[in-house]
């Protein structure tokens, strides 16, 4: 691989700026492979490049024995038996959301909620808060870098209260303009903003703080969508100054089937449930039941309970990696990628240049549909997706229907980029 400039994305103060990466920050992918299990796998005979990390990531060895461990000496419900193996399974699952408390910086505790993913935590904010504070005059903002899972709640709740829904354009560079925010105060009360930290379709990082901040002079809240920045880079709710933040732990080496909604205790507080039934209780009587403490209150039902030791496994296992050393990692593959396809001719790429961007990639390859892209990638064993990524707003700004999309993570290498681009010529000798 050429030399690229290398850097990586740092927080100061709530801000994501690049800095020089040290030599301190390197981490070794190919050791880091040896972890995965996954790329001991041969397809027809060659190994597989994984180049989909953004939809699912693929999993270590420790988070596996760490859930299979749980599973064998310590699994029994949490907060339910007063015998051993249930005080053990409850000090696990307890030790995980502080586990996770620590990984977003959050103040408590008991702000942090497991949900089943990052969607779920998203609608709980969006039925929960918003079907109690929005109504007609208000204005929910959301942007056209948005995931489904955080556009389609959204819509849906302004439209049952009456509320306004608005989108924050973007430039060619696939950057937020954020000049539209102040138009949207004089069309009605802006409630809601929502966005992601970093886009699934295009890598684009979000300047969260600046927008929080612009969010909190309007009286909305501000709700983050970390679902593809919680892989990548560190977090701090406290210094991107929202008010909510989702993410889902099977992106981030973690297991499918827990997420995490963090939210500030005094707004969780005053929300209604989301889901009823049982630990989320007080008191049940036939003429009225009350809720719970936080978290406990939007936690109805069996938790995930291995899935969040899982989860906690999962983020010891990216801490001890380094969360700087990984979006450093994937910016130099990012920067690579970039330069090759553009040497390749005929490729259109979309997004900002890589020192704004997480490490994903979107483009297409002249007028051959994505599908048939992906589909001569993964006769060589590269797996790309290809498709509308859950963002149809932004594929209709685009112009296109479908994009291809790589994404990388701390396991991938150079050698897959290089596979990736003599799949990408292969495909337009092909459809030539
Ligand atoms: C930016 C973003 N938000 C939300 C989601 C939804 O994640 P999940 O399906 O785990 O809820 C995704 C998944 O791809 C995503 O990329």
């Amino acid at each position: 691989m050429p030399a690229v400039t290398t850097t990586a994305h740092a927080r100061t103060a709530g801000t994501i700026e690049v800095v020089a990466v040290t030599a301190k920050a390197k981490l070794d992918a190919q050791k880091i492979r040896a972890d995965f299990p996954f790329l001991e796998e041969r397809f027809n005979g060659k190994q597989f490049a994984y180049l989909d990390s953004a939809v699912t990531s693929q999993k270590p060895r420790q988070m596996l024995d760490a859930m299979r461990a749980f599973y064998e000496h310590s699994y029994g419900n949490v907060h339910r038996g007063v015998y051993q193996l249930s005080e053990r399974a409850t000090a696990a699952f307890e030790g995980a959301r502080e586990k996770v408390r620590g990984f977003v910086n959050a103040p408590s505790h008991r702000e942090i909620v497991f949900t089943r993913q990052a969607t779920e935590a998203i609608n709980l904010v969006a039925y929960a808060w918003g079907l109690n504070n929005l109504g007609p005059g208000d204005l929910v903002v959301v942007t056209e870098l948005e995931h489904h899972s955080n556009f389609v709640p959204w819509q849906y709740i302004a439209k049952r209260t009456g509320a306004g829904f608005r989108m924050v354009p973007l430039n060619d560079n696939g950057e937020l303009e954020l000049d539209a925010l102040d138009p949207f105060a004089h069309e009605g009360n802006v409630k809601v903003v929502a966005t992601n930290l970093v886009s699934n379709a295009l890598g684009t990082i979000n300047p969260v703080d600046r927008i929080a901040q612009w969010a909190h002079e309007h009286g909305a809240i501000m709700v983050c969508d970390a679902a593809q920045a919680a892989p990548h880079i560190p977090l701090d709710v406290q210094a991107l100054g929202c008010d909510f933040l989702a993410f889902s732990a099977h992106k981030m080496c973690g297991p499918s089937g827990v997420g995490v909604l963090w939210g500030k205790a005094e707004i969780l507080e005053a929300m209604e449930p989301f889901n009823l039934g049982g630990h989320m209780i007080r008191k049940v009587r036939f003429e009225e039941t009350t809720w719970g403490e936080l978290p406990h209150k939007f936690e109805a039902g069996t938790s995930p309970i291995a899935e969040a030791v899982g989860l906690a496994a999962a983020i010891d296992y990216l801490n001890a990696i380094g969360l700087d050393a990984i979006a450093a990692h994937e910016h130099e593959l990012t920067a690579y990628a970039l330069e090759q396809l553009s040497e390749l001719g005929g490729v259109t790429l979309y997004g900002p240049p890589p020192e704004r961007r997480a490490g994903i990639i979107s483009f297409n390859v002249g007028d051959i549909h994505p599908h048939d892209v992906a589909q001569v990638l993964d006769m060589d064993g590269v797996a790309i997706r290809a498709g509308h990524h859950c963002c149809q707003p932004l594929m209709a700004k685009l112009g296109v229907a479908a994009t291809n999309r790589a994404s990388f993570y701390l396991y991938s290498i150079p050698e897959e980029v290089d596979r990736l681009v003599e799949g990408v010529k292969r495909a337009k000798q092909l459809f030539a």
